[in-house]
């Protein structure tokens, strides 16, 4: 059964007193639905992707993930939350450089526990990196590393992925690689969030977001094809 695994109620953040990032947002999304959000620089993607990430949390208003309300979440209870629902993919990939891939995906670091060696091992090869576990990032190429990331948000298995320009710093070989990657991963079920600067990109989502000075500007559903 489909639900809205994603609520966002009345949701505003401000920064400072001249920087409102999110000003009063409305947002719904389905289980299994693939979400892009555009817009241009400056606009509160990024913020509205870490508040439903549980990075960072509204100045006002109600977030609702998978039924849990995480406004009001205490730091360590939201970890736990983002641990079991969330896995978050970054421009930059955000490795630590002296750790092998199978090391990065253990840390985990967004998630504050370590991971079994075996579950690391087995994410590598889901996004068949089973031949590179033994490397440091800077023996990897740059679609190498954003697949360590992936491999690294996969643990725990999260329902929602969030992706942030995730192929913002690769070529389009590399980016296609990532992109068919994202695509298997909503086939499989998960629930895809994907903010990004590109067209085409964009236009992979059953659901297009357009953010403007913190506001939704324009929504498009796409369930046609
Ligand atoms: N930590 C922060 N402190 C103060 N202002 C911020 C912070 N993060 C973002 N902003 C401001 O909030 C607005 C939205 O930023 P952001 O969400 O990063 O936009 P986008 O990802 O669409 O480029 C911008 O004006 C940005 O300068
Ligand atoms: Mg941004």
């Amino acid at each position: 059964m489909t639900y809205e695994i994603v609520k966002i109620q009345n949701v505003v953040k401000q920064y400072d007193k001249k920087t409102r990032a999110l000003d009063n947002l409305n947002l719904s999304i389905k289980k299994g639905e693939w979400t892009s959000i555009m817009g241009p620089s400056g606009s509160g993607k990024t913020t509205l992707l870490n508040i439903i990430g549980c990075l960072d949390s509204p100045t006002n208003g109600k977030v609702i993930i998978n039924g849990r309300e995480t406004t009001g979440l205490k730091h360590n209870e939201l970890t736990r939350f983002r641990r079991e629902n969330i896995g978050l993919i970054f421009q930059q990939y955000h490795l630590i450089p002296y750790l092998t891939a199978v090391e990065n995906v253990m840390m985990a670091q967004y998630f504050h526990s370590m991971v079994d060696e075996k579950d690391a091992i087995e994410a590598l090869k889901r996004v068949g990196l089973g031949h590179r576990l033994e490397h440091v990032p800077m023996h990897l190429s740059g679609g190498e590393q954003q697949r360590v990331c992936i491999a690294r948000a996969l643990i725990n298995d999260p329902k929602i992925l969030l992706a942030d320009e995730p192929t913002g710093n690769l070529d389009q070989k590399n980016g296609e690689i990532i992109l068919e990657l994202i695509r298997e991963l909503h086939h499989e079920g998960h629930t895809i969030i994907v903010v990004t600067h590109n067209p085409e990109i964009g236009d992979m989502g059953q659901k297009k977001v357009l953010l403007v000075d913190g506001k939704i500007s324009f929504k498009n559903n796409n369930y046609g094809g």
